[in-house]
C-alpha cells in the first residue's frame, strides 16, 4: 500500500532566513497562495514572536487559506501565547514548539540544563495545546543530541499533547544511514511513537538534505519540511521540488506518493526566484535553467529518436512547456493573459489591464516577447502595487568630462514633488535625488547595500532588470524595476526597495 508523504514547506520562516532575505506580510500571504496550489499540506507562515509582521503574516495566511498553517514558538508562555494569538482566527492552525536538545545548544546557547529543557517542553507544549489547535514539537539539533536524552524530550512532548514530533538535522550534519537509525531508533523507543506522525528537518550543509529527508521517509517519518528551491540558512534546506520528484519518479519502488502539484513546480520556483533575488544554479536539480536542456550532440539525437534514452523526468511534468508559441507585438489580451496563466500567475482583470499594456509599450520596441519578459512585467506591477512613489518623470545630464546630475519627479497622494541632485553617474544621481524626496518617509538613513542590472533577453532591445538591495534600521529590502531603458529600469528597482521601507516604517509607526 503507497504512504503518503506530507509535505511542510517552510519556505516562509526557514527560507527567510536565507541571507539578505526578508519578505513583508502582503509577499508572505501571496507567496502562502502559491504554496497553497503547489498542493503543500502545511504552510509554515513565519515567527509571530519575532516580529510585527510575521504576526501579521501569520494571521492573514491563517485566516485566508483552508491550508494548515504554521506558527513557531520558542518553548516559553510568551511565544506560545503570541503564536496563538496569530492564529486565532486560522482554519486550521498548528503551533510549532521548538527547544534545542543537544548539549552544545543547551549549554552555550541557553544556559540551561537537561532537566530545565524538559520542563520547558513539558510546559510550552502544555499551554499549546490547552489552545486546542494541533501542536508540533521540535528538538533542535537532535542529530547531535544524546539519543537517550532525545527519547526523554520527545516521551515529554508526546505526554503534554504534541501530535506531531519532528527531528531536525539543525547543522546539516547526518548522513543518510544515521539519519535512518535515528529514526529507527526514536519511533522503537519513544512511547506512544506509533500513534503521532514523525516529521524530517534537514539542512544541507553536507549536500544531503534532500537524502537524509528520504531516509528518514523509509525509516517511518510521514513528514518531511522543506523549502522551494532549497533556500535557507547557509546551503539552505531540503529542497521541495527534488524531495517531490524522486517521490514521483522512484515513489513506485519504495511505495510513497505525495501531494504536491508538480506542474506548478517551475512557476513556484521561479516565483521566489524573482521574490527572494536567490536564483537556482543553472545545474540545480529540476528547477535548474540547464535541467532539461541536452547541448551534446549524441544527447539531442538521442532525445530526438526516443526521450526516454535520456530524460528519466517529462518536462511537462514539472510545468515546463514544450510550446513554441511567440508572443510579440501583434499579440493580443487572451494570448498574453493564457501565458500568465501558464506561468503560474492568477491576475484579476485589472492586473491583466494593467500588465497587458506595459507588455504592448515593451513590444513595441523589441521583436518578441519572451516568457522571461513576461514574468519580468509581471513581477514588475505585483511589487509596484502598493508604493507611497511613483516615478512620473526623469531627466539625466551626464558626460565624461561633467559630473552626472538628475532630475526626479516623483507622484504621490500629495501631488507631485521634483527634486535634483548629483552623484557619481546617472544611477548614483538618480538614486540621491529620490533620496531627498523620500528621506521624511524612511525613518531614518538609508544604505544602499548592492545594485546591479541584467539583461533579461538578449540584443540591444533587450529588457534591463534591474535589482537593489537596501538597509534600514537593521531590516533589508529587496527592489526590481524593468524598462529596455537602464536608467528607468534602475531608478523603478531603487523607488519600489524605497516604498517597502516607507510601508514597513509606515507599520511600525502606527503599532501594527
Ligand atoms: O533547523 C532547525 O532546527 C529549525 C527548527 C526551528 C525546526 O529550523
Ligand atoms: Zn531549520
Amino acid at each position: 500500500m503507497e504512504r503518503r508523504v506530507r509535505f511542510f514547506d517552510t519556505t516562509l520562516r526557514d527560507g527567510e532566513q536565507t541571507p539578505g532575505v526578508h519578505f513583508s506580510a502582503a509577499q508572505k500571504l501571496d507567496a502562502a497562495r502559491r504554496l497553497e496550489k503547489l498542493g503543500v499540506d502545511v504552510i509554515e507562515a513565519g515567527f509571530p514572536a519575532s516580529s510585527e509582521s510575521d504576526f501579521e503574516a501569520v494571521a492573514s495566511i491563517g485566516r485566508e487559506l483552508s491550508v494548515t498553517v504554521c506558527a513557531l514558538a520558542r518553548a516559553n508562555a510568551e511565544d506560545v501565547g503570541i503564536a496563538a494569538r496569530a492564529l486565532k482566527d486560522a482554519r486550521r492552525p498548528r503551533i510549532h514548539v521548538f527547544i534545542a536538545a543537544s548539549d552544545v545548544h543547551l549549554e552555550k546557547k541557553l544556559g540551561m540544563t537537561r532537566e530545565e529543557a524538559l520542563r520547558a517542553v513539558r510546559e510550552s507544549v502544555a499551554l499549546a495545546a490547552s489552545t486546542g489547535m494541533e501542536v508540533q514539537f521540535s528538538a533542535e539539533d537532535a542529530t547531535r543530541s544524546d539519543r537517550e536524552y532525545l527519547v526523554s524530550v520527545f516521551d515529554a512532548a508526546i505526554k503534554a499533547g504534541a501530535t506531531v514530533l519532528n527531528v531536525p538535522d539543525t547543522v546539516g550534519y547526518a548522513v543518510p544511514e544515521e539519519f535512518f537509525s535515528l529514526f529507527e531508533y526514536l519511533l522503537k523507543n519513544v512511547p506512544g511513537a506509533e500513534s503521532v506522525t514523525w516529521s524530517a528537518h534537514c539542512h544541507n550543509d553536507l549536500g544531503l538534505a534532500v537524502a537524509n529527508s528520504l531516509a528518514a521517509v523509509r525509516a517511518g517519518a510521514g513528514q518531511v519540511e522543506c523549502t522551494v528551491n532549497g533556500i535557507g540558512e547557509r546551503a539552505g534546506n531540503a529542497a521541495l521540488e527534488e524531495i517531490a520528484m524522486i517521490i514521483s519518479t522512484r515513489g513506485e519502488r519504495d511505495g510513497f506518493s505525495h501531494g504536491i502539484v508538480t506542474e506548478n513546480i517551475t512557476a513556484a520556483s521561479r516565483f521566489f526566484a524573482d521574490l527572494t533575488g536567490v536564483h537556482p544554479s543553472p545545474n540545480k536539480a529540476i528547477v535548474g535553467q540547464n535541467a532539461f536542456s541536452h547541448a551534446s550532440g549524441i544527447h539531442q539525437h538521442g532525445i530526438i529518436a526516443d526521450r526516454s534514452t535520456y530524460q528519466i523526468i517529462d518536462p511537462r511534468s514539472v510545468g515546463l512547456d514544450d510550446s513554441t508559441i511567440t508572443l510579440g507585438k501583434l499579440s493580443g489580451k487572451h494570448a498574453f493573459s493564457a501565458r500568465t496563466k501558464a506561468l503560474g500567475y492568477d491576475l484579476g482583470d485589472e492586473a491583466i489591464r494593467a500588465t497587458f499594456s506595459r507588455f504592448k509599450e515593451i513590444a513595441e520596441k523589441k521583436d518578441t516577447m519572451t516568457d522571461d519578459d513576461v514574468r519580468a512585467i509581471v513581477s514588475e506591477y505585483l511589487d509596484g502595487l502598493e508604493g507611497k512613489f511613483f516615478l512620473s518623470s526623469f531627466q539625466i545630464q551626464s558626460g565624461n568630462k561633467m559630473k552626472a546630475m538628475a532630475l526626479i519627479t516623483l507622484r504621490s497622494d500629495g501631488g507631485e514633488v521634483t527634486e535634483a541632485a548629483p552623484g557619481d553617474g546617472p544611477v548614483d544621481a538618480s538614486f540621491n535625488a529620490i533620496n531627498k524626496i523620500a528621506s521624511p518617509f524612511t525613518g531614518g538613513p538609508v544604505d544602499l547595500l548592492s545594485y546591479g542590472i541584467a539583461a533579461v533577453t538578449e540584443g540591444t532591445d533587450a529588457l534591463g532588470e534591474a535589482k537593489v538591495k537596501i538597509r534600514a534600521d537593521g531590516a533589508i529590502f529587496t527592489g526590481r524595476g524593468v524598462s529596455t531603458d537602464i536608467i528607468k529600469a534602475s531608478i523603478k528597482a531603487y523607488l519600489n526597495a524605497i516604498n517597502k521601507r516607507i510601508a514597513a516604517n509606515e507599520r511600525t509607526e502606527a503599532g501594527s
